[in-house]
């Protein structure tokens, strides 16, 4: 299923055409299908009915407000990384007792933000922050419960820049020293060990690399669950991958559902699991408009409104994002799609056959619900995009299209 299709060589969102959305919302426009995201986390809680796992809906992926709480309203907690990303949880009605904080950084001010907040449990990435949530916990006398994130050691296959699980990642504690930070945990007052964390890093495209991740896991939950008698909690961390390419084959959820299953109940323990990417990606379109048409003797580049600030994935990660005519049209031409931003890593698409397109018509980038707005920024002072939720006719702005105030907001200029 995508979330857009083309009616009469017109390209829609649910009942709307994205034509009409581009007028009324300018352009670059984010624009995200709620049937889509709902019908994702469903696909997820059907799957794992059995277990009824907690899914912890990973903000960093997109954090507008009116898309957690699309989730938070099914039942969904989150997977926060940030005193801001837990703010912004609370605030579009997750509970906090079904939030977890992951993150290697956590600041003093953070950890006692979470702790008053009452969330679920700390997703711990170190020895010496096990000291400071102690400290912290004894200090606001409130319980620091915590999960440490171990380090499976296993190749999920990804770019580089977004493989965690390996041992040499800044993420986690290698599975080897687990059993030490869990006796210096347990050594430790105002601390509640309440479970056991991997996350090995997303896009991952096939099931193997989980189960080879649980397989060297579970010893160690067998062993945890000796010692610790709340120890009751396996969280499986993100990571399912989304179609970006139309060859690629869909995740295969029931697949994953089925390991998961397995270990969960040989080792009698409870699932959370927090996905990102596979709950918003291909929900959005990033809906742009082409500015110029420019043929240099060696390379065609269609030069859009949308840029490198505006999605970033394709300069940060070489990552690929299907370029679609909003006009149905087979005709395709070979070349660059670029945005306006001045550096020249500023593509959305390089050296591909893009849809033929002239000036003013409108392209939509694919898969561009996650990852997307949420790393966003206005460099070369471009006011960040709109964002639309479309659910069968019913359209609602769910973000302004910033303002030039807004680029200056908090900015001073002070007489010297
Ligand atoms: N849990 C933890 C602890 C994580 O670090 C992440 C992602 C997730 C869950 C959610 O992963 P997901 O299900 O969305 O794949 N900016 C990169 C992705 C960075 C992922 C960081 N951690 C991208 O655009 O591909």
């Amino acid at each position: 299923m995508e979330a857009f299709e083309y009616r009469k060589g017109e390209m829609f969102v649910d009942r709307v055409p994205v034509s009409r959305l581009a007028e009324r919302y300018g352009t670059p426009l984010y624009v995200y299908n709620r049937s889509y995201l709902l019908g994702q986390y469903r696909q997820l809680v059907t799957a794992f009915s059995e277990i009824n796992p907690q899914i912890y809906f990973a903000i960093k992926a997109n954090s507008s407000a009116a898309v957690i709480s699309t989730f938070a309203r099914e039942g969904a907690g989150a997977d926060v990384v940030s005193g801001g990303e837990l703010w912004r949880a609370i605030r579009a009605g997750v509970e906090p007792s079904k939030i977890v904080f992951a993150g290697v950084g956590k600041t003093v001010e953070e950890i006692d933000y979470a702790l008053m907040e009452g969330i679920h449990c700390f997703t711990v990435e170190s020895e010496p922050e096990l000291e400071r949530i102690s400290q912290r916990a004894q200090v606001l006398n409130r319980p620091g419960r915590i999960a440490v994130r171990v380090n499976p050691d296993v190749d999920p296959k990804t770019h580089k820049y977004t493989s965690t699980g390996k041992k040499e990642s800044k993420f986690g504690v290698d599975l080897e020293r687990a059993m030490k930070a869990y006796e210096l945990a347990a050594s430790l007052p105002g601390l509640e060990i309440a479970g056991i964390h991997m996350h090995i890093g997303s896009p991952i495209m096939t099931v193997e690399p989980y189960a080879q991740a649980l397989e060297k896991v579970a010893p160690v939950c067998r062993e945890l669950k000796k010692k610790y008698p709340k120890f009751t909690q396996l969280d499986i961390g993100g990571g399912l991958g989304i179609r970006y390419r139309d060859e690629q084959e869909p995740f295969d959820v029931q697949g994953f559902a089925g390991v998961v299953i397995r270990y969960a109940k040989e080792l009698g323990m409870s699932v959370g699991m927090e996905p990102g990417r596979f709950l918003v990606g291909n929900a959005g379109l990033l809906v742009c408009r082409v500015q110029y048409i420019k043929d240099n003797p060696f390379k065609k580049f269609i030069i859009s409104d949308g840029g490198m600030n505006d999605l970033i994935r394709p300069a940060l990660y070489e990552a690929y994002h299907k370029i679609l005519p909003v006009k149905e049209t087979a005709d395709t031409v070979l070349g660059d799609l670029v945005g306006p931003v001045c550096e020249s890593g500023d593509f959305l698409a390089a050296e591909r056959a893009l849809p033929k397109v002239k000036q003013d018509d409108l392209i939509a980038v694919r898969s561009a619900g996650a990852y997307a707005f949420a790393m966003s920024s206005s460099y070369n002072s471009r006011p960040r995009p709109a964002e639309v939720m479309v659910q069968g006719r019913k359209v609602k702005l769910i973000r302004a299209r910033e303002k030039r105030e807004d680029l200056v907001r908090g900015e001073k200029n002070p007489e010297w």
